[in-house]
């Protein structure tokens, strides 16, 4: 299927499924029911979801969640962020967009606080603010070559000047069975934009659908099926890599569905979410060994299981070898920090009795010494 025809699909599927409920699309999630309890049952009804992306969100963050449907992953974080965060929606559906809209203030009256807005735009040019566009089109249709020519640079100065999402701006960007529905050509860009608005150190937590074997031509041109969440799919092996090629360290599979959600023609469908981590900026003088954390004075041990590991950077850790001050400072990150024991070294150790300025951040966590 050509771009035009996967997004005319998609489109026509989703504006359908807004306005009713549709089966077929739903794959069971077990949500948090504290935060469901002021989401408006007409969205709940439409939750085309296949995964539970907002149990890794955290208060204060701002989240952008693409493909936000009817608005339910939005309404969880919002919750979950409290009013100091912040949460954005986008999709390209004028009818899913409408009931999260609607809903929006149902929600922001029973939370006390309105942290949400929704955008219409395409995941894959989250540049792009197409209700901006559409107001453009309105007051200078496209009808000759000198109007197209305007309405280009009109696009060419909103990504340069005011992005819908800016560079480097959001913390985590989640998403809930959507990926799969842009066109193959397309989703390389949709894996850079992802990259180009998470700030460094920035988060995304994805659900989607994957299968384990390559899904055939006929499949893929089938209309149906791609709008139904099945013929886009990556392979897992291939999901990860999609996010290794844009440039993400430290990824992991945070959920694997045992049992496939659908089986056709003998390949296996199932949802995973995986959370993949932007690296923090590259190393500022003497602060911040490899870009990849910082080095604390503690000394760190990769614990095992495993004789050695690799990481994204390609650092290899040994089990029960002490880092060098460039790996235990990548050691040190967040996402993989329980890997490793920490401890002090005995020149820099403080005996515990003496009030001395103390190395306890190095024994902070059961890896204490
Ligand atoms: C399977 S539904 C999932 C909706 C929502 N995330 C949920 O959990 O219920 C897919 C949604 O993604 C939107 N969508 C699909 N492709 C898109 C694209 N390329 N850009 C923006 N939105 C897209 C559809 O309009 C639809 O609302």
């Amino acid at each position: 299927m050509s771009s035009l025809n996967v997004e005319a699909a998609v489109r026509e599927r989703y504006a359908q499924a807004a306005q009713e409920r549709e089966a077929e699309l739903c794959c069971p999630v077990d949500y948090d029911a504290k935060y469901l309890k002021v989401i408006p049952q007409e969205v709940i009804d439409r939750d085309y979801g296949c995964g539970d992306p907002s149990k890794h969100v955290r208060p204060g963050e701002t989240v952008l969640d693409l493909g936000s449907g009817g608005g339910k992953i939005c309404f969880i974080a919002s919750q979950v962020v409290g009013a100091e965060g912040r949460v954005i929606g986008v999709d390209m559906n004028d009818d899913m967009l409408q009931l999260a809209r609607a809903s929006q203030p149902k929600v922001a009256e029973a939370i006390g606080y309105d942290n949400v807005s929704f955008r219409k735009g395409k995941i894959q040019d989250l540049a792009i603010d197409r209700d901006q566009v559409q107001r453009y089109l309105a007051e200078r249709p496209v009808s000759d070559d000198a109007s197209l020519r305007a309405l280009e640079a009109y696009l060419a100065e909103q990504r340069r000047e005011s992005p819908m999402i800016d560079d480097e701006s959001i913390d985590v960007v989640v998403s809930n069975c959507v990926l799969n529905l842009v066109d193959a050509d397309e989703k390389e860009l949709l894996f850079d934009e992802i990259f180009r608005v998470l700030r460094p150190g920035g988060r995304a937590v994805i659900s989607d659908i994957v299968c384990d074997e390559e899904v055939p031509e006929e499949m893929q041109a089938d209309p149906e099926l791609w709008s139904g969440c099945i013929s886009g799919a990556y392979q897992q092996a291939a999901f990860l890599q999609a996010f290794e090629s844009a440039g993400f360290e430290d990824i992991q599979i945070a959920a694997l569905q045992l049992e496939p959600w659908r089986v056709v023609k003998g390949i296996a469908f199932r949802s995973m979410t995986v959370i993949a981590t932007r690296p923090e900026e590259e190393p500022v003088d003497g602060q911040d060994l490899n870009g990849a954390g910082t080095f604390d004075g503690c000394q760190r041990v990769y614990r095992g299981p495993f004789k050695y590991v690799c990481d994204d950077a390609g650092r290899m850790y040994t089990r029960g070898e002490v880092c060098t001050d460039d790996l235990a400072a990548a050691a040190s990150r967040e996402t993989i920090a329980d890997h490793f024991a920490v401890y002090t070294s005995d020149a820099k150790a403080t005996p515990k009795s003496l009030s001395l300025p103390t190395t306890s951040d190095c024994c902070s966590g059961d890896s204490c010494c």
